[in-house]
């Protein structure tokens, strides 16, 4: 099939592109280079069709677009404290950006899965946090992912087949650590053997989600049958920021006790997701716990 990944030179789009490449798929990766890295492409540089477009371009975009048979939208700016100081670009790449992306399928008539975020959720009284909770984004990245929604549910009603995953705080090799979550950030810190620093007191729950589960997480909506849903891409399992740091700590074999600094503004207190949709409509169930995904990761620590 020919396929298209925007946000391809990315952490999750990269290995996504990569996946597709093995399985035959000839794969167009829409980037702007604006955060991922050419470099995260280079083992397939020569097996994929690069094309340097920002997502807001749509005559651009629908060059490639026209000989395509779906697309993978993975392209967002996905940083929480910068997007309180750009709340409008965040508006732009995030909403209109997945508007054009839904344009597209619209036009040419094919299946859209694209990245929404757990973000959307803001904070909940009700666990695990099920795909018709409240919405109640606490920055404007969520925002943005929620407006994303709203894009995808309107042309949804307009029998365009898009599927919405909301994930779950992704981590594997790749991450960029100015931009993405607590695992790259603690990795950085602990290669240049310094204590991870915790924002608040380490007690906020997270689900952490192996790239490899959202890479077939993606690949199961689009060849599932099913046209629409929002569904959650996590493990199910919470683990503190503290719990976190005493593994990573443990795995990287150094002495040391994670620093504590002041609670970020934006930051979900806690996050479970309940995955049984996902299990239910696409069969998906994640594969990889925390700590074997960390310990895939690690021997690249210093490397
Ligand atoms: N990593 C996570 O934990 C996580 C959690 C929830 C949702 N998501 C979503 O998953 C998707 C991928 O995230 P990631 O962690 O790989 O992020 P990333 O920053 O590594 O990748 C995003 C890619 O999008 C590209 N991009 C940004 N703006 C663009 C534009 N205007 N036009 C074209 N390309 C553009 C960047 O250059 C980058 O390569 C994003 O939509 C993100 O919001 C990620």
């Amino acid at each position: 099939m020919n396929l298209i990944v925007t946000g391809g030179a990315g952490f999750i789009g990269s290995h996504l592109t990569k996946y597709l490449i093995k399985k035959g798929h000839s794969v167009s990766v829409i980037d702007s280079l604006r955060r991922g890295s050419f470099e995260n492409l280079r083992e397939i540089k020569d097996q994929i069709d690069f094309q340097e477009i920002d997502i807001l371009d749509y005559e651009k975009m629908k060059n490639i677009a026209k000989n395509a048979d779906g697309i993978f939208h993975q392209a967002a700016l996905g940083s929480i404290p910068q997007s309180f100081k750009e709340p409008e670009e965040y508006h732009r790449v995030n909403a209109i950006g997945t508007e054009n992306v839904l344009k597209l399928a619209k036009e040419f008539g094919f299946k859209v899965v694209y990245a929404s975020s757990s973000s959307v959720y803001g904070n909940q009284d009700k666990f695990p946090i099920k795909e018709d909770a409240e919405k109640k984004p606490l920055n404007p990245y969520g925002q943005s992912k929620l407006e994303s929604e709203q894009f995808a549910k309107k042309y949804a009603d307009d029998r365009v087949k898009v599927i919405g995953l909301r994930y779950f705080n992704v981590f594997g090799i790749g991450q960029n650590p100015n931009y993405a979550g607590v695992v790259p950030k603690f990795i950085e810190r602990l290669v240049q053997h310094k204590p991870p620093i915790i924002y608040g007191d380490g007690n906020q729950l997270r689900n952490f989600t192996f790239v490899d589960d959202v890479v077939e997480a993606n690949v199961l909506a689009f060849e599932n049958k099913i046209e629409h849903s929002f569904m959650n891409i996590a493990t199910g399992v919470m683990t503190s920021v503290k719990e976190l740091a005493a593994i990573m700590i443990r795995l990287s074999g150094l002495s040391i006790e994670p620093t504590y600094e002041k609670a970020r503004d934006g930051d979900i207190e806690k996050s479970q997701a309940d995955i049984s949709l996902a299990k239910n409509l696409i069969n998906w169930v994640p594969k990889t716990t925390l700590e074997e995904g960390l310990e895939k990761i690690f021997p690249k620590i210093g490397s």
